[in-house]
């Protein structure tokens, strides 16, 4: 990559969508699998394009992000610093395992069909370079609520906020303009959550459930809600943000009902320091109420590189 190319980010910013499918692969050991993603990861740019020309008022977006076991023989770069697989965090009551996924596509669409489209042409191309590990598609549910009742994403932030927030900034230089991405996907207890009175459930999120207000912090060393333990200060009292593009998916037929949680930063350490708080419980042992009625089944983490950066991989 030439140091005259401006750096241009992925749009890790893009808008919450009605629609958006994540979509976690593995690298195969076809002899020519490297190549082959190389290349295809180098023309997403057009993929994209190919499909978002069709309706260009859907807003479709995707990010790809590349896990840290495949890092250096995808990208034949440096590392960014913080780059490392998931690590379980085991607290008393529950645990978020580490589980594999060498790239992650993030699609994002108004329309359930351009994401469908695009998924189809990239997986084409891919072909047999990769396999499948795991494709959740998730929706918009009324007023950008969770399958909880809780409107989710409020707190994210917003305008000039979320590069600063997001990427990674020239501290970084081979991952400057890019941002860590740790994706979880969680099932709900739903007939649990729905036994407890709407008080509780507030007390837990730490917002009421209609009108989304904030609600005050528990006293020290008491039980903390969700929004308490998930907001995180560095040693100089800086609030570091994340952005978060949580969707809810499932299945009411089959019993199945969960939040797809996907969280963007500039520091991988913030995220990480979310999840001790909510697993592990701060103070230790009063962990995320959340988590009684919400268990993980995927955790991985990838850093999403800057679109310059992916341009560049093509072989050619
Ligand atoms: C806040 C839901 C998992 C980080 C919230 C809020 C809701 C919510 C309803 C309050 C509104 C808002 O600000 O968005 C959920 C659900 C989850 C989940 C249903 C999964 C079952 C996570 C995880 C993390 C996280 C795994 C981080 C590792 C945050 C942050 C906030 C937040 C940073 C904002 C805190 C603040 O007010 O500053 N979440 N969340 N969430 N959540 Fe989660």
């Amino acid at each position: 990559m030439s140091s005259r190319v401006p750096i241009e980010p992925q749009r890790v910013d893009a808008p919450l969508t009605v629609a958006a499918t994540f979509l976690v692969l593995s690298i195969t050991d076809v002899p020519d699998a490297i190549q082959k993603v190389r290349s295809s990861l180098a023309s997403i740019d057009g993929l994209a394009k190919n499909v978002s020309i069709r309706d260009l008022s859907a807003n479709f977006a995707c990010t790809v992000g590349i896990g840290s076991d495949v890092w250096d023989e995808v990208t034949g770069l440096p590392r960014p610093s913080e780059l490392h697989p998931f690590q379980e965090v085991k607290g008393k009551a529950h645990t978020a395992p580490s589980t594999p996924g060498d790239l992650l596509f993030h699609i994002r669409s108004e329309r359930r069909d351009l994401c469908f489209e695009f998924e189809r042409q990239l997986l084409d191309l891919l072909n047999d370079s990769i396999k499948v590990v795991d494709e959740t598609v998730g929706f918009r549910y009324f007023d950008v609520r969770d399958l909880l009742g809780f409107v989710d994403g409020t707190a994210n932030p917003a305008g000039p906020a979320v590069p600063a927030a997001i990427l990674v900034a020239e501290e970084d230089t081979p991952a400057v303009g890019g941002s860590y991405i740790v994706i979880q996907k969680y099932v709900h207890d739903l007939k649990g959550w729905r036994a407890l009175k709407a008080e509780q459930q507030e007390a837990i999120i730490g917002r009421t459930k209609f009108e989304n207000e904030e609600l005050d912090d528990a006293p020290t060393g008491q039980q903390a809600s969700h929004k308490t333990l998930a907001t995180i200060e560095d040693e100089n009292g800086v609030e570091h943000d994340i952005l978060r593009d949580n969707m809810p998916f499932g299945s009411p037929g089959s019993g199945e009902f969960g939040t797809y949680f996907i969280g963007y930063s500039r520091r991988l350490w913030v995220i990480e320091k979310m999840l001790q708080n909510m697993f592990v419980g701060n103070p230790p042992g009063l962990h995320d109420r959340l988590l009684d009625f919400s268990t993980p089944l995927t955790g991985t983490t990838f850093f999403a590189p800057s679109a310059s950066l992916l341009s560049s991989l093509d072989p050619e």
